[in-house]
C-alpha cells in the first residue's frame, strides 16, 4: 500500500499534456481494431504510407511460372527488400526460412487451374491456418462481371468476415476477364464494390487514363498490381504514375522476377515507391546495382 499512500507531489501525471490519440496513417482504416491496423503497419510502412509487395502467388493457377520454377534460389533472396509477401501457404511452408520477419499476404482463393474458367474459385485456405502461418493480410481475386462474379463476391465478404473476427484485413485483387475492356469504369466499379463490401485493401491494374479516379473513390487503399512483363524503364515508370495518381504501393511479380536482373529491379521499385525518385533517375539506379552485379 505504500505506492498508494503517496502524495500527488511525488508522481508525475503531465497534467498539462493531453493524452496522444494517435491517429492512424492509412486510407479507410482510422475505425479498424488495433489487430488489424498493426497488421497493416506491418504491410505499409507507416513512414512513407506505402508498401512494396512482392507477388508469387501465380503458381496457384497457372503452375510453375517462368521465373518462379525455384522459388528457393530465385525469390527467397529477394525477400528481405520487399515489405510484404504474397504467396500461397505451400510455397510459405516448403520454401520460406520462417525467420522472414516480413508480412505475409496469404492467397486464399483457388480452385481452377489455366485450363478451365478461372472465376470459378472457392475460398480454400483457414482462417485458423491463416492465423497459424501469422499472416499480415489474407487476399482472394474477385471477378466483377465474370461468369462466377456473385460466388467470388461472396467468397470475398466471408473472408472478409473471418478476417475481421480475428483482426486480419483482407486485401481484394480485381481480376479482369480476357475478354473484358481494362479501362478507369471498370476499375472503378470493381474497386468501389470491393471496399463496400468490406476489402481493407484493394489490388487493381494500372490505366494510363484516368488511374486518379480509381484511387479518389476507392475508400481504401489501392496497391498496383504488376502485370506482364514490361521492359524494367516501363515498369518503373507505371509505378511511378500509379503512386502519383493516388496508388499506396504496388504488388508485383513479373516485373520483378522476370527481369534479368531480379534484386536491381526490386531496389528500384522502392526507390520510386518510398523515395519519390523518378522514372529515370530509379532506372539509372537500377542499371548502377545492375554493373555492380
Ligand atoms: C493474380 O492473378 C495473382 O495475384 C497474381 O498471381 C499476381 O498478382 C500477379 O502479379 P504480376 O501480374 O505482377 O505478375
Amino acid at each position: 500500500m505504500a505506492e498508494y499512500d503517496k502524495d500527488k507531489q511525488a508522481k508525475e501525471y503531465y497534467l498539462d499534456t493531453p493524452v496522444n490519440n494517435y491517429g492512424f496513417f492509412l486510407k479507410g482504416a482510422h475505425s479498424l481494431d488495433w489487430g488489424m491496423k498493426n497488421r497493416l503497419s506491418r504491410i505499409f510502412r507507416p513512414d512513407t504510407g506505402k508498401t512494396v509487395m512482392l507477388a508469387i502467388d501465380h503458381g496457384y493457377f497457372q503452375g510453375p511460372t517462368t521465373g518462379l520454377e525455384r522459388p528457393d534460389v530465385n525469390i527467397v533472396p529477394l525477400m528481405p527488400y520487399a515489405d510484404a509477401i504474397m504467396l500461397t501457404r505451400g510455397i510459405l511452408r516448403t520454401t520460406v526460412p520462417p525467420t522472414l520477419t516480413k508480412a505475409v499476404v496469404m492467397r486464399c482463393s483457388g480452385g481452377p487451374s489455366i485450363l478451365k474458367e478461372l472465376s470459378d474459385e472457392e475460398l480454400a485456405v483457414d482462417i485458423e491456418d491463416a492465423i497459424r502461418m501469422n499472416v499480415a493480410a489474407i487476399t482472394l481475386q474477385i471477378f466483377v462481371g465474370g461468369e462466377y462474379e456473385t460466388r467470388s463476391i461472396h467468397n470475398m465478404t466471408r473472408l472478409v468476415d473471418m478476417g475481421l473476427r480475428y483482426g486480419i484485413p483482407t486485401m481484394a485483387v480485381t481480376a479482369v476477364g480476357k475478354d473484358m475492356v481494362r479501362d478507369a469504369k471498370y476499375f472503378r466499379l470493381a474497386c468501389r464494390m470491393a471496399a463496400e463490401l468490406g476489402a481493407q485493401i484493394v489490388k487493381t491494374y494500372y490505366v494510363p487514363e484516368d488511374f486518379d479516379t480509381i484511387t479518389a473513390s476507392c475508400p481504401v487503399p489501392i496497391v498496383m498490381a504488376g502485370g506482364k512483363k514490361l521492359p524494367e524503364l516501363e515498369a518503373l515508370t507505371m509505378s511511378w504514375k500509379a503512386i502519383n495518381e493516388g496508388a499506396s504501393g504496388v504488388d508485383m511479380g513479373r516485373n520483378i522476377f522476370q527481369s534479368d536482373f531480379p534484386l536491381a529491379m526490386m531496389k528500384a521499385v522502392n526507390k520510386v515507391v518510398h523515395e519519390h525518385l523518378d522514372p529515370q533517375q530509379a532506372f539509372d539506379y537500377f542499371n548502377s546495382i545492375k554493373a555492380e552485379g
